[in-house]
Formats: C-alpha cells, structure tokens, sequence
C-alpha cells in the first residue's frame, strides 16, 4: 500500500486526477471503476478540466460504477446515475454505450448483478477502482459483515450510512434502505486502486483500515491484501495515522532520491 498524505483536499483531488489521466494516457481503452459521494468531486472537476483544457480523451474508456441505490430512479437528483452525469459524463467524451451505472429499477436484481459482473468480466475487468470510504469502514455499500469474497448483490444499508447520506436528502425517511453493489471480491480483482479520504470524519476509520486488523467489519481492510493500492489522503483523513510521519518520509525519499518514480506518483 503507498499512502500519500497531502496537504489539502485540491491536493488530494488534483493527484487522484493525474494518476486516471497517466492511465489513459498508458491505455486509451482503460476500463475504470468509478464512485460516488462527496469524495471524488474535486477529482472529477480536475478531470473534466484536463479533458478541457488538455485535451484527455475518454473517447475509448469503458466504466463501471460502484453502486446505486434501489428503486431511485436514474433522473432522481440523489441518484448515483444522476450524480455520474452532473458531475462527470455530461463534461466529458466518455461513449454513452461504454458507461456502466448498476440500474436501480432493475425488475430481477439477482440477474442484473450477475449480468453486471459478467459486463465487467466482458470489458476485461476493471483497470484502475477509485474509491472513497463510507464512516463504517464500506467500500461501495459492503457495510460491515459483507464477505470478503462478495460480489455484486443487493445489500442493506446500516443506520450510520443512511444518517450519513441524509444531508443529501430533504429528510432521513427518503434516504432508500437498499443498494445495488459490487462486492469487497469484485472490487479486489481491480488491477490498481486508488482510495481518497478527506476530513477529519474520516479519521478514525482511516487509521482502521490501514492500519489495524483485516476484518469484514471494515470492508476497506481487505484493500491491505491487494497488490497495487495507493490511498490518498489530505492532513485530517490522515491525522490520527500512527505511521503518517513515515508515509510522509516515504514519499518525500521517493520524490528526492528516485525521480523516475516521481512518474508513478505525481
Ligand atoms: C456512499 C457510497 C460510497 C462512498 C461513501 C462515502 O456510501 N456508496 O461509495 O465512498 O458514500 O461518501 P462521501 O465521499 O460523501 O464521504
């Protein structure tokens, strides 16, 4: 695991952004995983100004998001698809035909999950995951006690997360109970992941995954398993890291005594 702790959240948002631009640029016909929640706007807003004023083409990109709630519908302004398109795909040359959002309205969620992973499988899995944390630790929506060999499936969303994702909505009681996910497994099998954390809410749980226990009661300890991850914090996210001066040191060394790796980081 490589953890970056930066100084701010446009910091944050500007690295996560060249790491997916250095990808597309290695392999136009990426596929990317993508996901939601407040997290990954700045890296959006960032890619968006790339493909702008840069010229990044998406033109051959495949992607497929994480999750989606149950029953909302995609023109539902709280729905992950409606978020896609606002902050993402309506900005940039992505092909309509390439985007993959989990369907909420689904009639047989069983088979549209398997469908799902069999798009993946499909599209030659997925190149490089971005991903942010929920309070609880899920990664997607695997809350707590989801296998760490889960793949895409219907879950139940925990009270934490329905009270997170509240300020969302114009009360709690709208805020659906189910979700359409890929799984801690599905999510594993990504080649490269890329996992962003800001402010001091996300502390705690920060220090949790990385640094203590593998354990589904924090879906996003498993990442500690997986071969390629970079974990990109601002100072708050990584503030109660008992390590964060290493991984500062870490980077620093990388940057002064190795410049050719300064290409894989920044
Ligand atoms: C939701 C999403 C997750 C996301 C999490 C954190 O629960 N399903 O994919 O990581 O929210 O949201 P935020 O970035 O707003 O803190």
């Amino acid at each position: 695991m490589e953890i970056i702790i930066t100084k701010s959240y446009e910091e944050m948002s500007q690295l996560a952004a060249q790491m997916i631009s250095r990808q597309l640029l290695k392999k136009p016909s990426s596929v990317l995983g993508l996901a939601t929640g407040s997290t990954p706007v700045g890296t959006y807003k960032q890619l968006v100004r790339l493909h702008k004023e840069e010229g990044l083409d998406f033109s051959k990109v495949t992607t497929f998001n994480l999750d989606e709630y149950l029953d909302l519908a995609p023109s539902h302004d709280q729905s992950y698809r409606y978020f896609m398109d606002q902050n993402l795909f309506n900005h940039i040359n992505v092909d309509a035909r390439r985007v993959h959002v989990p369907y909420g309205h689904a009639e047989n969620v069983e088979q549209f999950c398997e469908w799902y992973e069999a798009e993946m499988r499909r599209a030659g899995g997925i190149d490089l995951q971005i991903l942010g944390i929920g309070g609880d630790g899920h990664i997607a929506f695997n809350e707590p006690g989801s296998s760490l060999g889960s793949r895409t499936r219907l879950k139940t969303l925990t009270k934490q997360t329905i009270e997170d994702n509240a300020r969302f909505f114009k009360h709690e009681d709208e805020v659906p109970r189910f979700a359409i996910t890929m799984g801690v497994g599905t999510i594993m099998e990504a080649k490269e992941i890329i996992l962003l954390a800001n402010g001091a809410k996300k502390a705690d749980i920060i220090a949790e995954a990385i640094e203590g226990p593998i354990t589904a009661q924090v879906s996003a300890s498993v990442l500690q398993m997986h071969p390629h991850v970079t974990v990109l914090l601002d100072a708050e996210a990584g503030s109660k890291l008992k390590r964060a001066d290493y991984y500062r040191w870490v980077f620093e060394e990388k940057k002064r005594l190795i410049p050719r790796m300064i290409g894989k980081m920044t």
